[in-house]
């Protein structure tokens, strides 16, 4: 893993954690954090080690509290436009083949909720706030956030975050959906890595295009997904993975899948 500015990988076992460290910005995305977030991402999805990742931010105060302002100074809307439309951290993320959850332990704003919008599991402390307010700088949403939670809270709890802007607590959030889970703040890494783990145990190849089929539901309709579905069911069928898995089950042991 190359050294970075602004982001640390710490492996425990087969899971990664990356932490967004800036800390004294309230680990704001800047550009930096894109690029180096995509480039942690390539890294981790070729490391066979690797089978589950966790996401969060540096700090007792915040995940991610929004885009970084600062660099909104002085971007035209064709140079905006364009760093969305390239490889992003939120887009890696959304492309990302292995499992991720976002670990939220504070502020998550904005970009930081469009970030763990784009995860697959969300989990939080008892001290998250949540909100998307770009409304309140005369802007709105741009990576991905009108889209992702619209899918996953529904569009009369998107609308009003989008908005009005304000900010929800870990509770309103849990109720929501927006989290699977709310954890005192002493709990929140081991509770998480408790569920990292043993999603890492399972078939590396299911587990990606497991995935893959539960994406393409909001993204696609009922007929087109079941279809999907099926083709992936089946290529599961070629896997050595679906081998053991079997075999174990009839032999009554614990499988030890390969991702293969
Ligand atoms: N972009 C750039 N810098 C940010 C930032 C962001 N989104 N959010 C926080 N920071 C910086 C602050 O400017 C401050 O830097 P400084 O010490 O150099 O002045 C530092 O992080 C700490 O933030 P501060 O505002 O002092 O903390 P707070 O506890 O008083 O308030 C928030 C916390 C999250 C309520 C407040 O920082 C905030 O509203 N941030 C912006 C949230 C936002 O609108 N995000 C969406 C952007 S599209």
């Amino acid at each position: 893993m190359p050294n970075f500015e602004t982001i640390t990988v710490e492996k425990i076992g087969a899971v990664a954690v990356l932490t967004i460290n800036r800390p004294d910005k309230l680990n704001a995305l800047n550009q930096k954090v894109h690029e180096e977030g995509v480039a942690a991402l390539d890294t981790l999805r070729r490391d066979d080690e690797v089978r589950v990742v966790v996401i969060t931010g540096s700090g007792e105060k915040a995940f991610i509290a929004g885009a970084d302002i600062s660099e909104f100074a002085g971007k035209t809307p064709v140079t905006q436009r364009d760093l969305f439309h390239e490889k992003t951290f939120f887009n890696s993320i959304d492309n990302f083949p292995k499992p991720i959850i976002a670990m939220v332990n504070g502020f998550c704003l904005g970009g930081g909720n469009e970030l763990a919008l784009a995860c697959d599991i969300r989990i939080c402390s008892e001290n998250s706030k949540f909100a998307q307010p770009e409304i309140n700088l005369g802007i709105m949403c741009g990576g991905g956030g009108s889209q992702r939670l619209t899918n996953l809270i529904g569009e009369g709890r998107a609308m009003e975050m989008l908005l009005t802007g304000d900010m929800i607590d870990a509770e309103t959030a849990l109720k929501f959906g927006l989290v699977n889970y709310v954890y005192p703040v002493a709990e929140l890494r081991a509770k998480t890595l408790e569920l990292a783990e043993k999603i890492a145990e399972k078939a590396p190849i299911a587990l990606q295009l497991s995935k893959e089929a539960v994406k393409f539901a909001s993204r696609s309709n009922l007929d087109e997904g079941l279809r999907r579905e099926v083709d992936l069911f089946a290529i599961c069928f070629s896997t050595e993975d679906k081998q053991e898995g079997v075999a174990a089950f009839l032999e009554k042991r614990k499988p030890i899948f390969k991702g293969k």
